[in-house]
């Protein structure tokens, strides 16, 4: 067979910038110009406005998709006979979930190789919380990885250097040229890196709402159901779950904190909202994983995972395999301590009706619990902890927020915005359901 002529990038860009559909051939050479340099940056984000302009077919989806995916390592775990499942999150304000339920699913039987990534905007991220800890490594080798999968049933690890490079140049391209929020695009940066991890199944939070990435409910089940439909094309069973996310999950907000609130919830003290979710996905792991065949037997194995306190051993286990100091558990003052913390306090009695993730998220911000570029420094002690939460009655003079506070810069925009994020009203708000929907 004569061989077929050479693709050009200006072709393929031409391709989608008129509407056309873009073949296997064509994705795979534009993924392998990524990595090897054949396309420019120029030229990528030039194709990448056309997609968000055009968008994709689910077919062409799938092969972006795979192609990202077999962009770099693809890590198999063969040694590890316990069925392998994830969670990923499209990301949230105070989801901490992945510190909870990692250790929980890990506990119940479930092998949990997890690969998270870092807070960016507005969202906070796994491996930032996690290196709160004093000494904890995020920075796992493939083999580290593998080793401490079949010790513990858990790693909790960040992207190495080889797991989907084109991921990695494409994500920068879209941040700074407003390619971000385009549903196949997301689709396949998620599901390519999930899929290079070794997992057999898949379990999707997929937030909507003010502090969200998708701001509606249709939009969330539109990148969940696409998202679902990769896992299953490429043989991993996908479950999502559609949350809401116009408030703050739980009551801490800023590293450290989380990381204090996610030992609670192991503890079983944790908060109504942030239990009800993880719990949730929790069980929908151990299903996928075939540990138990009904939702009532597998939560109840996740409870009793939780209430025996072997999802808290497992957690310090954890700790210490990743160079962390597990004395973190019981004793939070090991943790990073702000030097300053300033209380927000009701102004009048009533319930709180409202609480905006959005605000509550900017106010952490301000006080340095973010990073607005990938390479800027976060202050992994400040925050906000103890948010009074919807549905609260309250006096004039209750605490609404603590402020944990180490830069005094922008502490009055901080409080400011704090402040704004309540809603108080004379009668009980009634609240929508956390999950809304199971997309399979
Ligand atoms: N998270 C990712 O990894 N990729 C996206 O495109 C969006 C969120």
């Amino acid at each position: 067979m004569p061989e077929a002529p050479a693709l050009f990038p200006q072709d393929i860009i031409r391709k989608k910038r008129d509407g056309g559909a873009l073949d296997r051939r064509a994705i795979e050479t534009w993924i392998r110009g990524v990595v090897d340099g054949g396309f420019a940056d120029y030229q990528s984000s030039a194709l990448l406005m056309a997609i968000f302009q055009r968008g994709m077919s689910p077919r062409e989806t799938a092969w972006l998709t795979e192609a990202m995916m077999r962009s770099g390592e693809v890590i198999t775990l063969p040694e590890i006979t316990a069925p392998k499942v994830d969670k990923h999150s499209t990301g949230g304000v105070g989801d901490k979930v992945s510190l909870i339920l990692g250790p929980l699913a890990a506990a119940a039987g479930v092998c949990v190789p997890m690969i998270s990534g870092r807070g960016l905007g507005h969202t906070g991220g796994t491996l930032d919380k996690l290196e709160s800890i004093p000494g904890f490594r995020v920075g796992l080798s493939t083999d580290e990885y593998r080793r401490q999968l079949a010790a513990l049933g858990l790693a909790l690890a960040g992207q190495t250097a080889s797991l989907v490079p084109a991921d990695r140049k494409l994500y920068a391209l879209r941040d700074v040229t407003a390619t971000v929020e385009c549903v196949p695009l997301i689709c396949a940066s998620i599901m390519s890196k999930k899929l290079a991890e070794g997992i057999d199944a898949l379990v999707l939070d997929v937030k909507f709402g003010r502090g969200a990435f998708m701001k509606s409910l249709p939009e969330a089940r539109r990148l969940a159901r696409a998202m679902v439909a990769i896992g299953k094309a490429m043989q991993r069973p996908t479950v999502a779950l559609l949350t809401e996310m116009n408030r703050p999950l739980g009551r801490a907000v800023g590293h450290a904190l989380e990381v204090i609130e996610s030992i609670e919830c192991l503890k079983g003290r944790g908060p109504a909202d942030l239990m009800e979710v993880t719990l949730a996905l929790t069980e929908k792991m151990v299903l996928l994983a075939k540990l138990e065949k009904t939702p009532k037997a597998a939560r109840l194995r996740v409870q009793r995972a939780l209430d025996s306190g072997a999802a808290l051993a497992k957690f310090r286990d954890t700790i210490r395999a990743q160079g962390g100091d597990p004395a973190v558990i019981d004793d939070y003052a090991r943790l990073p301590q702000a030097r300053r913390i300033v209380e927000i306090r009701a102004e009048s009695a009533g319930y709180i009706r409202d609480v905006d993730a959005m605000a509550i998220a900017l106010s952490g911000l301000r006080l340095g619990a973010g990073r607005e570029r990938v390479e800027d420094h976060i202050d992994p002690a400040v925050g906000l902890s103890d948010l009074a939460q919807a549905g609260t009655r309250i006096a004039n003079g209750d605490l609404l927020a603590r402020l944990h506070v180490n830069n005094e810069r922008h502490l009055a925009e901080a409080t400011a915005l704090a402040r704004r994020a309540f809603t108080i009203s004379k009668s009980k708000p009634r609240l929508a359901p956390l999950i809304r929907e199971e997309i399979a």
